[in-house]
């Protein structure tokens, strides 16, 4: 049969295995991983995947529009980074170096830096500015093996700027192989403005913002940072009860600073995902099992601001479906690369090399709501692949600080490849 692209004799391959997603319990350590494999693609979907001799007795290399050769390699789903904050404009390094000294990310915040001061720049900057500037990351994140981002909003936070963001994160999406999926994240912290009247900020939120926002097709989540020194539960509980009802499905940044009772709430509420969780509690994550809300880790963020990790272990044996994501954004986690999460989900939260693959894609894509379309190499699925310069799936995140991926295909079409082979081991 004929083919459109051909990726072919890779040394393994590590998938999801068929079946439900997401992945959970013991089953996350359980991938698909095939030893000398071959995938067809065919009008932009997965036609095949198997044993090399297999997949080309039925779709024949002289039968392929192209053939990518795979051999020596790791042939691996493209990630999916479930949690970013693609659209900001400016960097806080001088919060880096202030942590380095000893500030704390609160302090800081307290002071009307953090989130706030990310704030004063996106406003200050022009639509097509951010535009270019979110190209550039995607740019950057598909070059690290990324197919699909979750891009929030949350640097505008009056209608007009967090329309610019979603908007900015829409077009560089359209102009780019990576797909972004954007999240509404008007309440990631009370503006300058409203501060002695939050009240209205969250009415503002309710009754303006998310409606305009979800008219306009700008988001298909609706987030809140549910923490202290942020929004409450009852006002996260109020805010994205105002998303559900205008087709925004829900999902929170949980209990990151404290245990406020977020996760409880992101149960309550049927969040799609969780997000941060450091310090979330028992009974809240047993909620979210059994609501099926996705746990999604950022260990980037407690690496880099020095907060705990993760209770990884006890969220997988509670059945919690864990996922994985960078958190790229100027404060808290300046990093893009998926691999390197990966890393620290291993050495930090003690997840196996493979649950973490499994957590950064087919999880990953649960928690974006397409874990029927992305995030496995499957039949039917759409053709998001990298090809990694490593033998060894583990070696992504083993050896890291090193950029592994040699080319990645979207939607059945090589969207990037590396000038040079960057095998090292
Ligand atoms: O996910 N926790 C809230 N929001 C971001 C940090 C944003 C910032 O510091 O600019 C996060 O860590
Ligand atoms: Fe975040």
């Amino acid at each position: 049969m004929r083919s459109d692209l051909l990726v072919v004799a890779a040394a393994q391959l590590i998938t999801a295995p068929p079946g439900r997603v997401p992945l959970l319990g013991p089953d996350l350590d359980r991938p698909l991983v095939i030893e000398g494999a071959s995938i067809a693609c065919v009008d932009g979907r997965i036609a095949a995947v198997g044993p090399t001799a297999e997949v080309l007795a039925r779709f024949p290399e002289k039968e392929a529009g192209s053939v990518l050769d795979a051999s020596g390699r790791v042939l691996a789903p493209g990630f999916v980074d479930c949690h970013t904050h693609l659209p900001f404009a400016g960097t806080r390094e001088m919060e880096f170096e202030a942590r380095a000294r000893g500030e704390s990310y609160e302090a800081i915040a307290a002071k009307g830096g953090g989130i706030r001061a990310s704030v004063r720049m996106t406003r200050a900057t022009s639509e097509a500015d951010l535009t270019a500037a979110v190209s550039r990351r995607l740019g950057a994140l598909l070059a690290q093996g990324t197919t699909t981002v979750e891009a929030k909003s949350g640097y505008g936070l009056t209608l007009d700027h967090e329309r610019m963001q979603l908007r900015a994160a829409m077009h560089a999406g359209a102009a780019s192989p990576v797909e972004v999926i954007p999240t509404f994240l008007g309440a990631h912290e009370v503006p300058d403005e409203y501060r002695s009247r939050r009240a209205d900020y969250v009415a503002l939120l309710c009754e303006e913002m998310i409606p305009a926002v979800a008219r306009e097709g700008l988001a298909r989540f609706c987030d809140v940072f549910c923490d202290r020194g942020v929004f409450t539960v009852p006002e996260a509980r109020a805010i994205m009860e105002s998303g559900k009802a205008h087709g925004l499905a829900p999902k929170l940044h949980a209990d990151e600073l404290a245990d406020v009772g977020a996760a409880a709430l992101a149960a309550e509420v049927g969040a799609a995902s969780a997000d941060h969780l450091l310090h979330a509690n028992d009974r809240g994550l047993r909620a979210m099992a059994e609501a099926g809300t996705v746990a999604v880790l950022l260990p980037g963020t407690a690496f880099t601001l020095g907060l705990p990790y993760a209770r990884a272990r006890a969220m997988i044996s509670m059945g919690l479906p864990v996922a994985l994501a960078t958190d790229w954004n100027p404060g808290s986690t300046m990093s893009s690369s998926m691999a390197l999460a990966m890393t620290l989900a291993v050495t930090q939260m003690h997840l196996s090399p493979a649950e973490a693959w499994m957590a950064a894609t087919a999880n990953a894509a649960v928690a974006l709501g397409a874990g029927d379309r992305a995030g496995r190499i499957a039949p039917g699925f759409e053709a998001d692949i990298c090809l990694f310069d490593t033998p060894d799936h583990r070696h992504v995140a083993y050896h890291y600080g090193h950029e592994h991926a040699h080319a990645v295909v979207k939607g059945g079409r090589v969207a990037w490849q590396r000038a040079a082979s960057s095998i090292c081991s």
